[in-house]
């Protein structure tokens, strides 16, 4: 059994119930490798952001639990290295099951998500229930879903969306104990949140999403004042990295991501966790395709990682200043 507070991170509680009561939100970056994870913490440390790193179920798969909670350890010295304490929460992310998330809490993790929104409501309430209290021995927060969130991952995936239905929200807080709830209201996972049928077009011929259900927020935080709201699927899908990795041989065809202006919005409410992974695989992407095309002479993995690196830093600061509003916060 490894704690979490042998490594230095923290859990979410104290920084949610800032952010709620600041009107911003903490962003919740994935990571699967050492540039990732160097780009958020030197982008949180310069911005003075709380962070939470998330690891996913690929996550884990692809590059070693032990390894990822090892490397949150080292990226909790970094920080201090850098001149500046910031506190980061390891966090598991669309943990699957009471199992997957036991074996995250025992090894290291601050703070879990157990994913019951594709169950029926009662099998929800009663795997939540079971990691709460398990995770509750042990100071580690959980969060817990309601509604189901559209769009297509490797590991998360449903085809259709269901709004979190307010009335239920009450119910599910009070008898699982989960200390953040994720809901749905039309965000959704991954590059391609909407088709284009679900979109209109701009001046630009760019691509406008339906916008979010910020009525269904308004109901489900009159039901439940002040309590942790988590928003996955956030990711904005930036343009210029969209057409940058088209220009530089790739093909993503109707790209499109929930405008940063309602991320603004929805962070100054009891929204206090935003979930972003697809900014950065498109940030890293278009770099790394852009510096192999130009110097094509390159094969040392750090000339093109070097400058992915760089992009990503600079989005992640983008986000935590403009769209969050936790720079300054830690
Ligand atoms: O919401 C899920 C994350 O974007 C993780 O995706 O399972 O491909 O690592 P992944
Ligand atoms: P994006 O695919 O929009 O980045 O969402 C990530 C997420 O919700 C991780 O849980
Ligand atoms: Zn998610």
């Amino acid at each position: 059994m490894t704690s979490y507070k042998e490594l230095g991170l923290v859990n979410t509680r104290e920084m949610f119930a800032k952010a709620v009561k600041g009107g911003y939100a903490i962003p919740a970056y994935n990571f699967n490798n050492l540039e990732q994870l160097q780009a958020i913490i030197s982008a949180c440390v310069e911005t003075k952001s709380p962070v939470i790193l998330q690891v996913s179920k690929g996550a884990r798969d692809y590059a070693n639990m032990n390894l990822l909670r090892n490397m949150a350890k080292g990226a909790t010295e970094y920080a201090k290295e850098l001149g500046y304490e910031i506190p980061i929460v390891l966090h598991l992310d669309h943990g699957d099951s009471f199992q997957t998330c036991k074996d995250c809490i025992d090894n290291g993790f601050s703070s879990v998500m157990i994913d019951g929104s594709a169950l029926p409501y009662e099998e929800n309430i009663a795997v939540t229930k079971k990691v709460v209290e398990y995770a509750h021995q042990f100071d580690v927060t959980v969060e817990g879903e309601l509604g189901v969130l559209a769009g297509i991952e490797d590991e998360v995936q449903a085809e259709k969306s269901h709004y979190t239905q307010p009335s239920e929200v009450i119910d599910f807080v009070s008898k699982t104990g989960v200390d953040s709830l994720a809901i749905s209201i039309g965000t959704s996972h991954g590059a391609f949140k909407f088709t284009a049928e679900q979109c209109t077009r701009n001046a630009d011929g760019i691509l406008v999403p339906p916008p979010l259900r910020f009525d269904i927020l308004k109901e489900i935080e009159k039901k439940l004042p002040g309590f942790p709201i988590v928003l996955h699927g956030s990711s904005s899908v930036p343009q210029e990295y969209v057409k940058i990795i088209n220009e530089y041989g790739g093909k993503l065809k109707d790209s499109v991501g929930i405008p940063e202006e309602q991320l603004r919005e929805a962070s100054k409410s009891a929204v206090c966790k935003i979930n972003i992974d697809s900014d950065g695989r498109l940030a890293m992407t278009a770099m790394i395709r852009k510096t192999l095309a130009e110097h094509p002479e390159v094969f040392d993995p750090r000339k093109y990682l070097a400058p992915a690196r760089d992009a990503l830093k600079k989005m992640y600061m983008h986000k935590n200043i403009d769209v969050l509003g936790s720079a300054g916060k830690a």
